[in-house]
């Protein structure tokens, strides 16, 4: 347990918040759809440390915030109609889905190793001033524990993660109330999560071009449904050791691997390494990886639910 500062709307406040963020802490922060749950997204354990605060089962991406149209460019490619919607409706209740912009430094955790991130500016004075003053991008899913409602209330994110974040910016509630549209571009506009953000008003800004609707409830979190990253080589998990050919990525003190994901066996430090490690044996080649077996615990239920994807038959 940690002691979840509760900080005030004024410069103060800000401050401090933004000096929690720029030192890796979690800092939940009020949005004008929901509380965001923040940490910099630049930060690996930092971005590992958000799953587990929200005891989350799996490594959904997470949607980075940023102050501006120029600050998303840094991160991410914004382009055609992309770049039409983002002019119209940012600051506002609208994430975009876009590829990311290589070499940006952002996590891979931050959007579970995929290809593209999920970004927005939030249309909310004190997210705006937070994020200019940390001068991070934030990472921020909604501050509620996994399966429970999101927090439109300070009062709500104490409730859900006191003693599990570092602060809490208290705005009072949340104007909106639901979490922000997310649509991507894959290639055509695409609706992946309706939200505070009317369908129409996208519909009327893309010159009356109806959205594409993703088939699954939105809700049921896109990103684990589309082309899900898994490296080429094939994958075998709880491995105790590696056989002839095989690639040991280790967890805890094994003998032979060549990647371990936490030596000690940490689970932080094993989820703030999966994306890294996993990326890196499939850059290195194409035989197989044997996976050492991680306890199904904490972040260790996300982590194993990731590796199970990436040991799937591919179709
Ligand atoms: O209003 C909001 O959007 C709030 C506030 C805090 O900004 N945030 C929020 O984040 O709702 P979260 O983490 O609860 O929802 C993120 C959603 C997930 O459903 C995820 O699957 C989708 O965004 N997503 C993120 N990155 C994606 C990607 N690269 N491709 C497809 N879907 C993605
Ligand atoms: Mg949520």
């Amino acid at each position: 347990m940690i002691e979840t500062e509760i900080l005030q709307p004024d410069a103060a406040g800000i401050a401090r918040a933004a000096e929690i963020l720029r030192a890796g802490g979690l800092v939940s922060f009020p949005t004008e759809t929901v509380y965001g749950l923040g940490g910099d997204a630049t930060n690996d354990k930092t971005v590992a440390r958000i799953f587990e605060a929200k005891d989350r089962p799996s490594f959904n991406p997470l949607i980075v915030h940023l102050p501006d149209v120029a600050a998303v460019e840094a991160y991410a490619v914004l382009e055609g109609e992309a770049r039409r919607l983002a002019e119209a409706f940012w600051p506002g209740p609208l994430t975009l889905v876009l590829p990311i912009r290589p070499g940006a430094g952002l996590s891979p955790l931050v959007s579970a190793g995929l290809p593209t991130v999920a970004v927005r500016v939030p249309d909310h004075p004190l997210a705006q001033d937070l994020l200019r003053a940390a001068q991070r991008p934030v990472a921020a899913p909604s501050a509620n524990p996994s399966g429970r409602i999101s927090p439109t209330e300070a009062a709500h994110v104490l409730a859900g993660l006191g003693g599990r974040i570092e602060a809490v910016l208290d705005g009072g509630p949340c104007p909106v109330g639901v979490e922000s549209t997310i649509v991507g571009f894959a290639p055509a506009p695409t609706l992946l999560r309706p939200g505070g953000l009317p369908v129409e008003a996208i519909e009327a800004c893309l010159g009356g071009a109806l959205l594409i609707h993703h088939a699954q409830d939105g809700i049921s979190a896109p990103g684990q449904l589309a082309s899900h990253y898994a490296p080429a080589a094939p994958v075998r998990l709880n491995a105790t050791k590696a056989r002839a050919g095989e690639r040991l990525l280790g967890f805890g003190p094994v003998e032979g691997a060549v990647l371990n994901l936490s030596p000690s066996g940490d689970l932080v430090e094993a989820a703030a390494n999966l994306f890294h490690h996993l990326h890196a044996l499939d850059a290195a080649g194409t035989a197989p990886i044997a996976v050492s077996p991680v306890p199904n615990h904490g972040l260790g239920r996300a982590i194993n639910d990731r590796l199970r994807r990436a040991a799937a038959p591919r179709s």
